[in-house]
């Protein structure tokens, strides 16, 4: 049986859709659930037109109502995958485990309150690092603190804008994620990638 995976975006979805790329029908696991925190995104055009369950919550602080949906739809493994908003304590409590957060620099660096989107970006720029990366963690209540489960790592070039190293970056989230899912779903569970994912 394929490992049930609810996915939350709030944004255009890109990493969904590697994972609905990774995962047609029969494979390891089965996208079976969006969950989203505003209306009109792009994760939930690409949801429903692949026929999966897509959800726009109605009080995205509310964990009761994640809760249910999540077991409504029978949800074995949770991905944060570009969800802004933050998580209920009782979904993180009830899901520790089993819900991990893709994070678009090398954790424990440039992780934490405020670091998102293009905040990180600028600050991996800004700090001179000769390299940036992505990194899949399990989800605590601490923003970013979670175990690493898996990296890949990017060059940051000489001339370098957050945009070019942001679009880097999320390449090599599409390699990522599908790859910590597709361990978590042959072990049952998230666990830490035995091998590194390669750069294309
Ligand atoms: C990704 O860079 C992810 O790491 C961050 O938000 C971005 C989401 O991109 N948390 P997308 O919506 O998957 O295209």
């Amino acid at each position: 049986m394929p490992m049930r995976v609810a996915v939350c975006a709030s944004g255009g979805g890109s990493n969904l859709g590697a994972l609905l790329d990774a995962f047609p029908p029969g494979s390891d696991a089965e996208i079976v659930l969006v969950i989203s925190d505003r209306r009109g995104t792009g994760a939930l055009d690409r949801a429903r037109d692949r026929g999966v369950a897509a959800v726009v919550l109605e009080r995205p602080s509310s964990g009761e109502e994640w809760n249910a949906l999540l077991a409504a739809h029978g949800a074995e493994l949770v991905v944060l995958a570009g969800y802004l908003k933050l998580v209920p304590a009782e979904v993180i409590a009830r899901w520790t485990g089993r819900i991990i957060n893709v994070h678009p620099a090398l954790l424990p660096a440039f992780g934490g309150p405020g670091m998102y989107g293009m905040n990180v970006h600028r600050a991996v720029l800004e700090s001179g690092a000769r390299e940036s990366g992505a990194s899949v963690h399990l989800v605590t209540e601490e923003y970013d603190r979670g175990a690493v489960l898996a990296q890949a790592r990017v060059p940051v070039e000489p001339d370098d804008t957050p945009e070019r190293l942001a679009s880097r970056v999320l390449e090599a989230e599409h390699r990522l994620l599908p790859a910590v899912v597709r361990a978590a779903a042959r072990a049952g569970r998230p666990v830490p990638l035995s091998q590194p994912v390669e750069n294309s």
